[in-house]
């Protein structure tokens, strides 16, 4: 027999439509494989939610938001509900947070954690925004209430990162992160190494659905400053904040810039790096490099992404792949739910 898990799912964005297309997908494989059987008991929007406690067909509901621009008209419709109401008002045992992010105050999912928590519910988000800030006092709630707070879907999605330094690194001390953590930026300065313009890198990377609402997110370094901020905070117990992060982006680059690199053999990479310095500080830095062709992270193609661990006792240790894509978030997102209910 399944466990029959409810579920609530805020914001049906391109990530929370892409997390109940996939669900849809992969009902049967989760019930044989992992004994969940997954009921979507409502989902959140800003412009009224949807509630249906005995579960809503997640497929149907993508299709009708995607052909409605909204759920106006739905026969689960709350109208007036956004997402707090949702969570304050249904039963279930578990948040999917997917909303846009907001860096600067976190909200609204960072209201929507606080509020499944308190109640008790496990959450898995794909938005950084809350942690940012409140990874501490998050964290702190979650294990007050007994509830599993996870957040892969947010530090770089289909590229393990803190499922990694968690699990596979447990008892090892994490002295310093190199990451190549934003897949837009790798794209564009892979296609500039091939020749294309900037423009034409961004515009294809935007038809991709990889890049952010505002690209200069992507292009200036912040997502990748926000993205390190968080793993650093959670993996080496830092508290930095997304200004504590030396940025620098890639709009300075020029395409010949990056080719001249190539006839070197190097590759120009975004690369993100946070070191705990001897006064036992954490400092980060962001800001593009020219890498030699055999350091690791020179491998990282088009919108995949990479990390590597220097440790005291494993080494290093670098994952590569993980392409940004909002399939892949989505997947992220069901990784972490699936391994809620996997941990002993
Ligand atoms: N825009 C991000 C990227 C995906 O290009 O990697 C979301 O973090």
């Amino acid at each position: 027999m399944a466990r029959e898990v409810r579920f609530l799912l805020c914001g049906f964005g391109r990530v929370g439509r892409g997390f109940a297309r996939l669900l849809a997908g992969k009902r049967e494989k989760l019930r044989a494989g992992y004994g969940l059987d997954l009921r979507l008991a409502g989902v959140g929007e800003l412009m009224g939610s949807l509630h249906r406690p005995a579960g809503l067909d997640p497929g149907a509901a993508a299709d009708f938001f995607a052909a409605h621009k909204g759920f106006g008209g739905h026969p689960a419709l709350q109208a007036g509900w956004k997402g707090l109401d949702l969570i304050g008002k249904a039963e279930a045992e578990l948040l999917v947070e997917a909303t846009p992010t907001d860096i600067r105050t976190g909200e609204p999912a960072l209201g929507h954690i606080r509020a499944a928590l308190a109640k008790g519910m496990h959450v898995v988000s794909a938005n950084k925004g809350p942690f940012i800030r409140n990874f501490g006092e998050l964290r702190a709630l979650a294990a007050e209430r007994g509830a599993s707070l996870k957040l892969s879907a947010a530090a770089a999605a289909a590229l393990p990162t803190l499922d990694v330094a968690q699990t596979c690194l447990a008892g090892a001390e994490i002295r310093a992160i190199e990451g190549v953590l934003n897949g837009t930026s790798n794209f564009i300065l892979t296609r500039m190494r091939g020749g294309m313009d900037y423009a034409s890198a961004l515009a294809e990377a935007q038809r991709m659905g990889i890049a952010e609402a505002d690209p200069t997110l992507d292009v200036e370094g912040h997502d990748t400053a926000n993205k390190l901020a968080l793993i650093a905070n959670v993996c080496m117990g830092s508290e930095l904040r997304p200004e504590d992060v030396d940025r620098t982006g890639i709009t300075g680059l020029a395409g010949e810039q990056i080719r001249e690199e190539a006839a070197r053999g190097r590759v120009m990479r975004l690369v993100g790096r946070a070191e705990r310095g001897e006064n036992g500080r954490v400092r980060a830095r962001v800001a593009p490099e020219a890498l030699p062709p055999d350091h690791p992270l020179a491998a990282v193609d088009g919108a995949e992404k990479g990390i590597t661990y220097v440790t005291d006792t494993m080494d290093r240790v670098t994952v590569l792949g993980g392409k940004s894509d909002p399939r892949g978030a989505a997947a992220a997102l069901l990784k972490d739910l699936i391994n809620i209910y996997r941990a002993p």
